[in-house]
């Protein structure tokens, strides 16, 4: 019989796919399912790109690019940085990838050994842990609460470093919280980590999509859609920070592209070379195809797309904040990017798996139970991504309310 290894019978389900086709069998069986479980945008790639896709297909052949990634497509990254957030970049230190999660794959088998240590928050991205074990990497998860967003502290990171730990990981904007770790916070750990000879893997794959609400955190029942002061910006911004700073990002949220496969990381000088010789072995290089298309992410046409459907993904955040207030629940910390809401359904006495169950049979809305990002306390949080169009979320949200109301009238 056919022995699997342990680490992949031992990993355990992602339960926003898992929801997700518990929400196809219902569609199959005729039922009108709204799904706010997945973290994927309904609007796709920018005009110019998918007419560049076009382009290419008459083209006659599509060989490998460099392990590393189109040259001009690492220039235009480059370039990115600097017009989006005043930074310089030089292209050298950009890789290419197939998506994020195959730069956070790389960036893990570079920089992992077995039995070392990486400090994460809970909650947070599942997958992100998964990357680091898959190279025998040890997650030391450390819970966060809605008084600090979600996000690690410099104190969570110095409490917790220990002879085996290596590094740090925060995604910032966060996945499912949409919160952004503060600055000085994001700074100190990045110091601490390089005192101790330690990495920083900071994935921005939310950045670009920062939604400016102001924070409401719950207490409140009015939600205002005042923009925020500070812009989000990467932790590159620190120059001092780079020589042991990794960022990851993708073209999948902020372009549309989560189908196209593509995304980059920034590594520090001297990391290129550790990348290309693992991206040449374990991918030879990201597609082809998709690389030629994505150089038209960068026009001003595609910016300006991508630029309005984040002023869409603010008026839909606006709109759930205040219809999750509305229904009584709470969302503890304000989303600062990305599309989601991380709603406390401690109110209805019901775990967040039961909650998303019945919800998802009694009125066909499909949302993530907490159980997917982490263990603390994640049984009274459910997420709520918002990448669906305005109409459907109203309805699932009136929907949802109904199934809110019954819960707390019993
Ligand atoms: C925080 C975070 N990192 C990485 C990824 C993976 O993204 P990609 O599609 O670029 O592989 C996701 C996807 O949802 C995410 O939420």
């Amino acid at each position: 019989m056919l022995k699997y290894a342990s680490r992949a019978t031992t990993l355990s389900p992602f339960l926003a796919m898992a929801y997700g086709e518990k929400a196809t069998a219902l569609s199959n069986l005729g039922h009108d399912v709204i799904r706010l479980n997945l973290g994927e945008p309904d609007f796709g790639a920018p005009t110019p790109v998918v007419e560049a896709m076009k382009q290419s297909l008459s083209q006659a052949d599509y060989p490998y690019t460099s392990a590393l990634g189109l040259p001009e497509l690492r220039s235009a990254i480059a370039q990115f940085y600097k017009s989006q957030h005043n930074v310089d970049i030089p292209a050298s230190r950009i890789v290419v990838t197939a998506g994020a999660s195959a730069a956070l794959l790389l960036v893990s088998a570079a920089l992992v050994e077995n039995g070392d240590k990486v400090i994460l928050g809970d909650p947070s991205y599942p997958c992100n842990r998964r990357f680091l074990n898959t190279f025998g990497g040890e997650v030391t998860l450390v819970p966060t609460s809605s008084e600090q967003q979600f996000q690690l502290t410099h104190d969570d990171v110095t409490h917790n470093w220990d002879s085996k730990t290596k590094g740090v990981l925060i995604a910032s904007p966060a996945n499912p919280t949409g919160t952004a770790i503060a600055q000085e916070e994001l700074y100190s750990i990045g110091e601490t980590c390089k005192q101790n000879d330690g990495f920083l893997i900071v994935d921005e794959i939310y950045l670009n999509l920062d939604l400016g609400i102001e924070d409401t955190s719950s207490s409140t029942n009015s939600v205002t859609n005042s923009v925020k002061q500070a812009p989000l910006n990467t932790v590159l911004a620190n120059e001092t920070l780079h020589s042991n700073t990794i960022v990851i990002n993708s073209f999948s949220k902020y372009f549309g592209m989560t189908g196209w496969r593509l995304g980059w990381c920034v590594v520090p000088e001297g990391m290129t070379h550790i990348m290309e010789r693992l991206a040449q072995n374990l991918f030879i290089c990201p597609s082809t195809l998709a690389q030629q298309a994505a150089l038209a992410c960068f026009t001003p046409e595609s910016l300006a797309q991508c630029e309005q459907k984040k002023a869409q993904l603010r008026a839909r955040a606006t709109f759930v904040l205040q219809a999750i207030a509305d229904m009584g629940l709470s969302i503890d910390a304000t989303p600062d990017g990305a599309f989601y809401a991380y709603i406390n359904i401690e109110r209805t006495g019901l775990t967040a798996v039961e909650f998303c169950d019945r919800l998802l049979a009694e009125e066909y809305v499909a949302l993530t139970p907490g159980d997917d990002f982490g263990d603390h306390n994640a049984t009274r949080y459910v997420r709520l991504s918002f990448a669906t169009e305005i109409s459907r979320l109203k309805e699932g949200l009136t929907r949802m309310k109904r199934f809110v109301e019954t819960c707390t009238c019993e």
